[in-house]
């Protein structure tokens, strides 16, 4: 079974969400509204919580995880991620935070305590070091990371018109039944 109950949290399913029954979910997930969940993602939300925003994909083998609270850190890192916001194949976000209308690009890794604002594009296999903010409407790429340059306005349109593309995908599946 792939979306599990740890510790008496259940992930929790907002309207018309798909999780692909390769994935696994676990423990204290949320999932807005028309958010998708493709093949072979990991998604733990053991030892922190996990929210994904309404009509966000987190495409095919992404490992999703979070820290857990110390006397040092009494939150943690959790891992909250906003609305529309498209995460690439294989990627690695681990305790950050995504506003809305984010491209994450292929392979990219996300690490504790980074802030991303919202209508940001992140290139493919970029790494986003500990606590960094990036800021609205910037292409960011590179190991490590790089503000690269100003958005398009043609790039911050995709941005929503992937998570709709998404949207899309998943009403098809979900149809399959
Ligand atoms: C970042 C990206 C948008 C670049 O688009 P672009 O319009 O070709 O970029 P630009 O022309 O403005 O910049 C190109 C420069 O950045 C470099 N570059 C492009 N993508 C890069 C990346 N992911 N990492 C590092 N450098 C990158 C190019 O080599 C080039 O360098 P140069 O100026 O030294 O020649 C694109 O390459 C990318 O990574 N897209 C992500 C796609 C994805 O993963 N989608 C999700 C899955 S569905």
């Amino acid at each position: 079974m792939s979306i599990r109950t740890y510790k008496g949290n259940a992930p929790k399913r907002g309207a018309n969400t798909y999780i692909d029954p390769s994935a696994v979910v676990a423990g204290d997930v949320t999932l807005g509204d028309d958010a998708s969940i493709w093949p072979l993602v990991a998604a733990r939300g053991d030892v922190n919580r996990i929210q994904i925003g309404a009509r966000t994909n987190v495409q095919d083998g992404t490992v999703l995880h979070v820290t857990r609270r110390s006397s040092q850190l009494p939150d943690g890192y959790p891992l909250i991620i906003g609305e529309d916001v498209t995460i690439g194949h294989h990627c690695m976000l681990h305790g950050c935070v995504l506003g809305n209308r984010i491209l994450v690009g292929m392979g990219a890794i996300i690490m504790d305590g980074v802030v991303i604002e919202d209508d940001v594009f992140i290139g493919a296999g970029t790494l986003v070091p500990p606590n960094k903010r990036l800021e609205s409407g910037f292409l960011y790429v590179g190991n490590p990371m790089q503000k690269k340059r100003p958005l398009k306005d043609s790039e911050i349109a995709f941005l929503k018109q992937s998570a709709v593309n998404y949207v899309e995908l998943k009403n098809d599946y979900l149809a399959e039944g």
